[in-house]
């Protein structure tokens, strides 16, 4: 997406659909600007939700009217997801209970197709999520190595030609960062990974919610993302390319279907909650329209995307302007970019920060977010992080302004 920032304002009346935007503390309405930790939810999500209890609450694989209902509600989340990603089907999408849970999983699958002195490279920019897992397999003899991070929070594109070879097996890396907005160059990841036949994992958490998905054509071998980052509950979603996850040895019981896509998935699902995951896709899909699904997606999350980013520009633009405020990350003159914005402020801390803005309403997030290691490396942790600022589909310009007020009223604060 390189075109021109537009605004979106068609997408200003859908802020209906959501009832959180109605709540207010203080007397000011709350302004959801934290949805980098998750987003709201809309009406018809809560609906889907509701209405699986409600009619037909059951579990899978009976004989009955409601687990015939429940069967067919997870196979249509499969679809629907498979479709929003760019998978070949319903059979390379999972869930789990989150994206951490999933990785674990796989990082235990994978560990077993591995060999004492394989290699995997993580980078420093990511989620703990996307690092721990990899870095536990350290235990069994895999050597792990990182790709470095840069004080602009982009990673050193030198360090993939420079790590990867014929012992990499896997590279394990974000696609857009939830601390600083970076979108990484997976591009570049991949074709290395080909070369020397390692599988290319993504952590598509954080860019999920903000750019059209197409696994296809990224060539991934794994992603990995969470519904509740883009208007749904909190549900883990794994894409295994076509035939990879029935080559793995996952942690599974011995009556449990071994084929993917159910492979990795031990235990009852939450189906109450696919059925809001099914609807929050849905429910992007109503955002545009388009000759197939697919496409009306891709149009809805293009729609969405340039919606994010004109806010991020102005939100970008607004902070800088005030004294003692440093952002880090990059600027939105950058082709791609998440609508990310994280702060420091001279002389407060991002706790102070966050809860002034709180007091007035304004929700953002402070400290590290789990990017621990980037913000370890940055020197931010020991000021306790940054103050996160998170555009999402139902923010409008008014919120950023009241954002960029408060924060230039907090900066001229003696305390
Ligand atoms: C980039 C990124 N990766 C991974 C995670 C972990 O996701 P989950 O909460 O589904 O385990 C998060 C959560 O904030 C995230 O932002």
């Amino acid at each position: 997406m390189t075109s021109a920032p537009q605004r979106a304002p068609e997408l200003s009346s859908r802020r209906a659909d959501f009832p959180a935007l109605l709540r207010t503390h203080n007397g000011f309405p709350l302004a959801f600007l934290d949805g980098p930790a998750g987003t709201q939810v809309p009406r018809q999500v809560i609906d889907a939700i509701g209405r699986y209890y409600a009619t037909c609450n059951a579990n899978t694989h009976g004989q009955f009217v409601t687990t015939r209902e429940s069967d067919r509600l997870l196979l249509e989340t499969r679809e629907t997801m498979a479709v929003f990603l760019g998978a070949e089907g319903m059979h390379t999408v999972s869930f789990g209970a989150n994206m951490t849970t999933l990785a674990f999983s796989l990082s235990r699958a994978l560990l077993r197709s591995f060999r004492a002195g394989d290699e995997v490279v993580i980078t420093q920019l990511d989620h703990e999520a996307n690092r721990g897992p990899w870095l536990a397999l350290r235990e069994h003899g895999i050597v792990v190595k990182e790709i470095a991070v840069r004080p602009d929070a982009t990673l050193n594109e030198d360090d993939f030609a420079s790590n990867i070879n014929e012992r990499t097996r896997l590279v394990a890396m974000g696609w857009a960062s939830n601390a600083f907005g970076t979108v990484n160059n997976v591009g570049l990841a991949r074709s290395l990974t080909r070369r020397v036949g390692a599988y290319l994992l993504v952590d598509a958490v954080h860019y999920a919610p903000h750019f059209p998905l197409d696994v296809q054509n990224a060539g991934v071998d794994f992603l990995l993302c969470s519904a509740y980052k883009f208007y749904g509950p909190h549900v883990g979603i794994l894409y295994a390319r076509e035939g990879l996850l029935d080559q793995l040895q996952t942690d599974r019981l011995s009556t449990q279907d071994p084929h993917a896509p159910y492979r990795i998935e031990t235990g009852t699902l939450n189906h109450a909650a696919l059925a809001g995951v099914k609807a929050a896709v849905d429910y992007i899909g109503s955002l545009a329209s388009g000759a197939t699904t697919r496409q009306t997606l891709m149009s809805a999350m293009a729609l969405l995307g340039q919606h994010e980013r004109a806010l991020g520009e102005k939100l970008y633009t607004g902070l800088s302007a005030i004294e003692g405020v440093r952002i880090i990350g990059q600027p939105f003159t950058v082709p791609l970019r998440a609508p990310t914005v994280s702060f420091t402020m001279a002389g407060k801390r991002p706790e102070t920060v966050c809860a002034r803005l709180g007091e007035k309403g304004i929700c953002t997030w402070d400290g590290h977010f789990y990017a621990v290691r980037p913000m370890e490396l940055l020197g931010l942790l020991k000021e306790g992080g940054v103050t996160r600022v998170g555009v999402s589909l139902y923010t409008t310009e008014q919120e950023i302004e009241r954002l960029v007020q408060e924060v230039g009223r907090i900066a001229r604060l003696s305390e």
